[in-house]
């Protein structure tokens, strides 16, 4: 079978023929890669600024947004049966028994940083033709979700964020508390990010760098979020016309204009980061009015990475509810879908659009 491979000491990526693995334990689950959808980690790896492969191998297979068919199930999986769909979790447990957050399954709490992550760190990931999984690393996704699912994982962000939030909200005792969002950047997961908002009752605006009319403004607007480009409106502007912002969700991944942000957050805020920057240098910036807004208006800085069971059951949930409620909007994420021999201008960033993805049940329909 086919797999697009990275060779990180070699500085090559290039499709490899590996043999088909097999079920290898009562628990397992082979998997038919559907689709697996590209996004900026996978770049980052591909440029080789990231990303390791198992240990005693040169190369690992890259991808990790997800779409798998059932072909085959151990014995011990009673709820699976060959021609279910499923997304797969990323990240697995560290051995160490000292992480009690790996021990009480919650990975994306990884303690060590000794974790692995599917097509990123230490493991191989799905951009190949067939896949073993352990059942409870998978999530059932309804067939009628087909070409929309590969959507999940990179929705399980803002899930995984949600959570948090809510959790963090408990402390405003009163009604038609944290209501209004502004998403930073308009990439998959800005836009998936900003359907969760909508969809879980915040008045969200989308703040991103183009101005309309563009793809990703449109698909923003189709979603009930409002979109301000940054390049025709300054932050201070932008925050006038959104009001108290009680939450920012980030996810840009540029340092300077988050932070630039950040400084608008509003009264009891919640301000996510998600994205993971590359080192640009140091930039000159005035603290003083970021720290004096975190005191006094009660603000919350919050890191997300990865995301546990919850989340992806949420977003395997919520895929569902934006096929219903924005059948259009959410298959206008994907705008490019690649046959894996053309896997290279999307893994390079050369692909443009919103969410390229691979489509790996091609190469084994040929
Ligand atoms: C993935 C996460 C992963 C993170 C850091 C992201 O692109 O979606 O699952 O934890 O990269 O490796």
């Amino acid at each position: 079978m086919k797999a697009v491979a990275v060779y990180p000491a070699q500085r090559i990526v290039k499709i490899i023929d590996r043999a088909e693995p097999r079920i290898g334990g009562p628990s397992q689950v082979k998997l038919r890669m559907l689709e697996v959808g590209v996004c900026g980690t996978d770049k980052e790896i591909c440029a080789f600024a990231y990303g390791t492969a198992p240990s005693g191998s040169d190369h690992f297979v890259l991808g990790h947004e997800s779409l798998g068919e059932v072909v085959e199930a151990g014995p011990g999986v009673t709820d699976l049966r060959p021609g279910d769909l499923v997304v797969s979790t990323v990240r697995l447990a560290c051995s160490d028994p000292n992480c009690s957050a790996c021990r009480a399954g919650h990975y994306d709490f990884c303690m060590t940083g000794k974790y692995r992550e599917h097509g990123i760190k230490d493991l191989d990931g799905f951009m190949t033709e067939f896949v073993i999984e352990e059942r409870h690393n998978l999530h059932p996704v309804a067939r009628e979700l087909r070409d929309v699912a590969v959507l999940t994982e990179p929705l399980t962000i803002a899930e995984k964020a949600l959570i948090e939030v809510q959790e963090i909200q408990r402390r405003l005792h009163w009604e038609g508390r944290g209501r209004r969002a502004v998403v930073l950047g308009s990439g998959p997961v800005g836009l998936l990010g900003a359907m969760a908002l909508v969809n879980a009752g915040y008045e969200t605006c989308v703040y991103s760098r183009s101005p309309k009319p563009n793809a990703k403004a449109d698909v923003a607007e189709a979603v009930g979020a409002r979109y301000i480009s940054s390049e025709q409106t300054p932050v201070e502007e932008m925050a006038e016309q959104v009001g108290n912002i009680d939450l920012i969700y980030e996810a840009a991944g540029a340092p300077q204009f988050a932070f630039e942000v950040l400084k608008h957050l509003g009264s009891n805020g919640i301000y996510v980061f998600t994205g993971v920057p590359r080192d640009q240098g140091p930039i000159e910036f005035h603290t003083e009015r970021i720290m004096y807004n975190l005191v006094l208006k009660n603000q919350v800085v919050l890191g997300v990475v990865n995301a546990g069971p919850q989340a992806f059951d949420n977003a395997v949930r919520d895929i569902g509810v934006f096929a219903a409620r924005w059948p259009r909007a959410l298959g206008a994420v994907i705008t490019g879908r690649f046959p894996m021999e053309a896997f290279h201008d999307p893994v390079m960033g050369k692909a443009g659009g919103i969410k390229n993805v691979i489509d790996i049940a091609q190469a084994g329909r040929q």
